[in-house]
């Protein structure tokens, strides 16, 4: 068994990571404005990766800090760096990958490890990569959802902190079945980022494992 996740005694800085429209990023903000991370978690800078990101905007609106890094065309690791570089100067705790549409080199995943977290909308490890949910409703799942989980160096593979399961309803089509994973992904990744900064947790194997508080 091991143990990452040292307690935290301070209000855990969040580095979040975006490439689109950000609701995972807005409903994060919302639960420590007034939810389950109040007081446990802040937001340190929202990076984006695409000029244009609805996210990016909706960061700046918030007042919040945010970094542009735009990632076409660039190598893969130099984007990386300045953008480890954007997080280590902001003082970042947690890695929050939220909507970021980009592969991580295996450079930036070592400087933070067991520190970055990804949501990915269908049951893990069925359906990975891109158009989770179309991939799900096509193969005729009458159960799908989201996972939570800690990124490693394979594609949505780390070890997963917690899973939503909804029904693929029979009058479903894939917009549908998208949106109301959506909903459970907005309430599920702030539930998953208050259990890691609590500390309250260990590894056996591939399996995260809640400590009881004593
Ligand atoms: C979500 O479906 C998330 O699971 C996936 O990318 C999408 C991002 O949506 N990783 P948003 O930008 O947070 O609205």
């Amino acid at each position: 068994m091991s143990r990452p996740g040292a307690a935290q005694h301070r209000v855990a800085r969040l580095g979040i990571l975006l490439s689109g429209r950000g609701s995972n990023f807005l409903a994060i903000a919302k639960s420590i404005e007034s939810g389950s991370l109040k007081g446990l978690a802040d937001i340190a800078v929202v990076i984006a990766n695409v000029e244009d990101a609805p996210g990016l905007a909706a960061a700046r609106e918030l007042g919040l800090p945010t970094a542009l890094f735009v990632s076409k065309g660039r190598k893969r690791a130099e984007h990386d760096a300045d953008v480890a570089a954007c997080l280590s100067e902001h003082e970042v705790d947690l890695v929050i990958l939220a909507g970021y549409m980009r592969l991580l080199s295996p450079e930036f995943i070592a400087a933070f490890p067991n520190r970055i977290l990804n949501i990915h909308p269908s049951l893990l490890p069925a359906f990975t990569g891109l158009d989770a949910q179309t991939q799900a409703f096509e193969y005729g799942c009458t159960v799908a959802g989201c996972t939570v989980h800690f990124v490693d160096e394979h594609l949505d593979h780390g070890v997963i902190i917690l899973q939503r399961a909804i029904p693929v309803l029979e009058t479903d089509d894939a917009h549908s079945l998208a949106e109301r994973i959506l909903v459970e992904e907005h309430t599920a990744y702030a539930e998953a980022i208050a259990r890691v900064v609590s500390g309250q947790y260990c590894f056996e194997g591939r399996r995260y494992l809640r400590i009881a508080e004593a």
